[in-house]
């Protein structure tokens, strides 16, 4: 049986963190077993907030793959692209942009979140200027063409994006009907249920939070970040019984990065005033670098030839240009373009 399209992308924010490790790529990694993967980094859907600051887009776009290669996303297996590289999604969402309704895409949440975090940013109160602009009140727009154009069945993402996913199946039903074609499918969205990785601070983690850990920081910085976790607060000395259920960070961190005995062990030693935080975290550090020392090291081996990645990316956008080039063409024969 042939195996179905899926389609996943990531904003081009740069070095990934753990967050997107365990709650993403490893997910990621996976469902490349099982369909025929689509992977890309939506570069021009960081414009949409960024259009401003893009002196690190370059280096950002390229930190994105460098981080999916090392953890094991496979171009054998996957097509990596840029988004921006396949230009047949800018047609797409052009004409997809034609039989959306204004009101479908401002009532998406989501959008409104984004455009409400943008506000709060933005310290020119005087400015009536709103923050919301034509490309990104376009966002689930052209997240529907990115995932059209290749005609992708299944995709995965986290909870935040399922409104956009709901316009998207919208917009895929109402081509189908404008047109009378059967072209499109819709869309189905892959929930991932792993819970969010909060930041050393206890917050979601997120690099403008500064309470992340990169997946390529080195094992002394992790370390450094992992002794600044915070712990059972209740606790003044390293004799008095601690709470891991009330350690917010460290034990959570111990739960995912660590076997079950080592948390059994943790936990035990902890209630039993035997372990002392410092200690504790020391090793939880050690635990996280022994981790992830091969996907640095990998990483580190990319960086030194990155014509390579740029081969990879530039051989996975002309696969995915082509892919959505045969749709493009039905599409254009479906509008009398
Ligand atoms: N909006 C997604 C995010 O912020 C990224 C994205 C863009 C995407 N286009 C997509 C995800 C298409 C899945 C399918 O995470
Ligand atoms: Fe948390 Fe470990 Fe301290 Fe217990 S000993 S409170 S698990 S850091």
């Amino acid at each position: 049986m042939q195996k179905e399209n899926l389609v996943s992308g990531m904003r081009s924010t740069g070095k990934l963190h753990l967050g997107h490790y365990m709650g993403v790529i490893t997910n990621w990694v996976k469902l490349q077993e099982d369909y025929n993967c689509f992977y890309f980094v939506a570069d021009w859907h960081a414009l949409t907030t960024k259009f401003d600051k893009t002196e690190t887009l370059k280096q950002d776009k390229i930190d994105v793959v460098l981080d999916w290669l090392a953890c094991g996303i496979d171009p054998d297996k996957s097509t990596i692209y840029f988004q921006s590289k396949v230009l047949q999604i800018a047609e797409l969402h052009l004409l997809l942009s034609m039989i959306t309704p204004n009101n479908w895409v401002e009532r998406d949440p989501t959008l409104k979140d984004m455009v409400k975090i943008l506000k709060n940013k933005d310290d020119d109160t005087s400015s009536n200027m709103p923050q919301m602009s034509y490309g990104l009140l376009g966002y689930p727009v052209l997240m529907s063409a990115d995932i059209m154009a290749v005609n992708g069945a299944v995709v995965p993402v986290g909870n935040d994006q399922l409104a956009h996913l709901e316009i998207t199946r919208d917009i895929a039903r109402r081509f189908n009907n404008i047109y009378n074609t059967q072209l499109f499918n819709e869309p189905k969205p892959k929930l991932t249920e792993i819970p969010l990785l909060c930041g050393i601070d206890g917050q979601k983690m997120g690099k403008s939070f500064h309470n992340d850990i990169k997946i390529s920081d080195t094992e002394e910085d992790t370390s450094k970040k992992i002794m600044q976790c915070i712990t059972d607060r209740s606790r003044a000395r390293k004799n008095d019984p601690g709470h891991p259920e009330q350690c917010e960070v460290a034990f959570k961190y111990y739960t995912v990065f660590a076997d079950k005995n080592t948390v059994k062990q943790v936990e035990c030693e902890c209630r039993e005033g035997k372990r002392g935080c410092m200690d504790c975290k020391k090793q939880l550090g050690k635990i996280i670098n022994e981790k992830f020392a091969p996907i640095r090291d990998k990483r580190k081996e990319l960086e030194a030839d990155t014509d390579r990645v740029y081969d990879i990316i530039s051989e996975g956008s002309k696969k995915a240009a082509s892919e959505a080039e045969k749709v493009l063409q039905k599409v254009r024969e479906a509008v009398n373009i």
